[in-house]
């Protein structure tokens, strides 16, 4: 059984290991992907780089295993990705006529980094945190999960944070199995995504 801590600018490359090995829906997303630091790029480096505090890795005697990360202020983590993080994978990888027509997930991931989504309004009232989790498969199924859940919303709820939100591919049934045990709540169901809250109050 590992150990959870705070990450730090010397777990990037194991953060971004997991979130390729986790990054289709729960698998193995190494296939998929030409590049792979794009993933990483656009789903966890930034927030050890922006929200230091709420960056927690799953370290074992293999290395960095697996990692929950959030953010307390999704708006205000959306202007921060604005200002330091999206400028400079945008001049890394621009937006050539080639990513605007591909339909390869590389190309998606670029497009998005200069297109971003933003989180609807209503669902930040009341839910305005968000995180994200991955282990790989040899820390699942021995309590990684909770306890990393449960040491970031307890970090979220002392910072004090009012819910947070998650989204979790629809198909990613084992993921929905153990949100709702740990207590999520459905908030929005769409057909590519299942918006899955927590309230703190
Ligand atoms: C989803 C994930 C984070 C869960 O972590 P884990 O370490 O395997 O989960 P735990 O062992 O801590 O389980 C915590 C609890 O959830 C329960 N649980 C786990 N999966 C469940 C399921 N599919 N259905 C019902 N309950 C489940 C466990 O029985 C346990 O219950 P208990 O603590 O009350 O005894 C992990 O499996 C993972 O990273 N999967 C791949 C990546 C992924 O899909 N990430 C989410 C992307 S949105």
């Amino acid at each position: 059984m590992g150990r959870i801590r705070r990450a730090s600018t010397h777990d990037v490359s194991g953060v971004y290991r997991v979130c390729l090995k986790t990054g289709a829906a729960g698998g193995d997303a190494t296939e998929e992907h030409e590049n792979p630091d794009l993933l990483g790029h656009a789903y966890a480096g930034a927030y050890l780089a922006g929200e230091p505090k709420f960056a927690l890795v799953a370290v074992d005697e293999h290395g960095v295993g697996g990692y929950a990360v959030g953010a307390p202020d999704t708006r205000t983590f959306e202007s921060w990705l604005e200002q330091h993080w999206w400028p400079t994978l945008r001049e890394q990888y621009p937006l050539t006529p080639e990513v605007e027509n591909a339909r390869t997930p590389d190309a998606r991931l670029i497009r998005r980094f200069h297109r971003p989504s933003a989180t609807r309004d209503g669902l930040l009232e009341e839910f305005p945190a968000h995180l994200h989790i991955n282990l790989l498969e040899r820390c699942r199924g021995g309590g990684m999960g909770r306890a990393l859940i449960e040491e970031l919303t307890g970090a979220l709820r002392q910072h004090g944070c009012t819910g947070v939100h998650l989204g979790v591919a629809p198909e990613n049934q084992s993921a929905i199995g153990f949100y709702r045990r740990l207590g999520f709540e459905t908030l929005a169901s769409r057909p590519d995504e299942l918006v899955l809250g927590m309230r703190f109050v």
